[in-house]
């Protein structure tokens, strides 16, 4: 072993993990995240091959490089550009970033609007209205955005979320931690539901998140937390705001070491296959949950090889496009699409998008300039960006020139 390795090992002997019970609960709570993060910088330096599960501490390998591309929400020429490599778990089956960017330059100013979407506003709606809550019951959302999921209950809300976007329910402008989870506790007493919906993919450090859910739900409370699913996972959708790509499994130990069970799993169709995990105090876990675990020691690690391949095929349909004196633009200034463009190279004319905050900016990186839809009949191709909305977008929008999507 080299001095890095033997370091590494012995952190994550003394610190991560139990030999008696799997799982080691006496650190706990996000500490373990943050001294892992500090364990990984410090390691990094010397050492490029060694890393660490920032759940449960194993050896981490690499499985998709990206390069250095642009932050994907900066709608700047000169966004600023940070390396995106993926290193898996292969105990958890959790894919994480191996560098992560601070959250406060990505999220504060955030121009994503939740209830742009009718697919999200509807799914949110649906799932409201399944909950068994009364008027003087509390639910809380971390990651609340424009309030489009909040807003359908009739009863005590509070949204959680850093980021100055215009919401039209009361919102704590802050990042959830376990120490906000003790204050919100304190003034508005437990949550009967909780709502984490694509927030515990996006930071570095879940262990707070987990240990605030904890804290704050009620005894017969139930937390619902979403995100997408790591097997299938686009290469488009690895970018920095993605920290990590969760498994059922790697979900199931991040629950049980801050006293939580993961009870159910629903598979949701958005964002090319996701997951909406039920969490409790207690309770064991139904079928549909073994059955995500049992499926996952299978996912097929081929980031890199469909990233070339998909570059390549992208590549040629622009080109032969071009010659053909055919015009080009992308649709849905989504940030997958902006990964698109740094990796592949290809150029297009605009991108349209119906986000009025995009409207009049430009791609990541890039002088590619974002435009409302009403400009798509200047294009005799589309390469549809945002294929996560593909039914809604094609179905919505009247285009008599050549859908392309990003995958083959
Ligand atoms: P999003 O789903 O947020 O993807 P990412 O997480 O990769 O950013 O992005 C979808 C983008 O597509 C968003 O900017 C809104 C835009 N959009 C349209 O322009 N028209 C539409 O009909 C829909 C559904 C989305
Ligand atoms: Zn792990």
């Amino acid at each position: 072993m080299t001095r890095v390795e033997t370091v590494a090992r012995a952190l994550y002997d003394l610190h991560c993990y139990a030999p008696d019970n799997g799982w080691d609960t006496t650190h706990g709570k996000s500490r373990r995240g943050l001294y892992m993060a500090d364990a990984r910088c410090a390691l990094k330096a010397d050492d490029d091959t060694f890393a660490a599960c920032r759940v449960c501490g194993a050896p981490t390998r690499i499985v998709a490089d990206l390069g250095s591309i642009p932050l994907a929400n900066s709608f700047t020429r000169d966004a600023p550009r940070f390396p995106v490599r993926v290193e898996v778990c292969d105990d958890c089956v959790l894919a994480q970033l191996e560098e992560t960017v601070d959250p406060s330059i990505m999220f504060c100013e955030y121009p994503y609007r939740s209830s742009l979407s009718s697919t999200f506003v509807a799914a949110a709606k649906t799932l409201v209205e399944a909950q068994d809550v009364t008027e003087n019951d509390f639910v809380v959302e971390i990651g609340s955005n424009d309030g489009y999921l909040l807003r359908h209950y009739q009863c005590r809300i509070l949204g959680v979320d850093p980021s100055d976007v215009p919401a039209d329910v009361p919102t704590r402008r802050e990042f959830f931690t376990e120490h906000l989870a003790e204050q919100i506790r304190a003034s508005h007493g437990p949550a009967r539901v909780m709502h984490a919906n694509n927030v515990i993919a996006h930071c570095p450090d879940p262990h707070t998140i987990m240990a605030g859910i904890k804290t704050l739900l009620d005894p017969d409370g139930v937390a619902y937390v979403e995100s997408p699913h790591v097997d299938g996972l686009a290469w488009d959708t690895l970018y920095h705001e993605h920290v990590f790509y969760w498994s059922a499994t790697a979900m199931c130990r991040l629950a049980d070491k801050h006293g939580l069970a993961v009870v159910d799993a629903e598979r949701l169709d958005v964002h090319g296959g996701s997951v909406r995990y039920h969490l409790r105090h207690r309770g064991v876990p139904t079928e549909a949950v073994l059955d995500l675990i049992g499926r996952e020691s299978s996912v097929r690690w081929t980031l890199d090889r469909d990233m070339t391949l998909d570059c390549e095929r992208l590549r040629r349909i622009v080109d032969r496009a071009r010659r053909a004196g055919k015009r080009v633009c992308g649709y849905g200034a989504a940030a997958k699409g902006a990964v698109l463009l740094a990796v592949s190279g290809v150029d297009v004319d605009f991108v349209c998008d119906t986000t009025p905050g995009k409207q009049g900016q430009v791609m990541p990186g890039t002088d590619i300039p974002i435009v409302d839809e009403s400009h798509l009949g200047y294009a005799d191709v589309a390469v549809l960006f945002a294929w996560n909305f593909h039914d809604e977008i094609v179905n919505r929008v009247e285009f008599d020139g050549e859908w392309v999507m990003p995958h083959g």
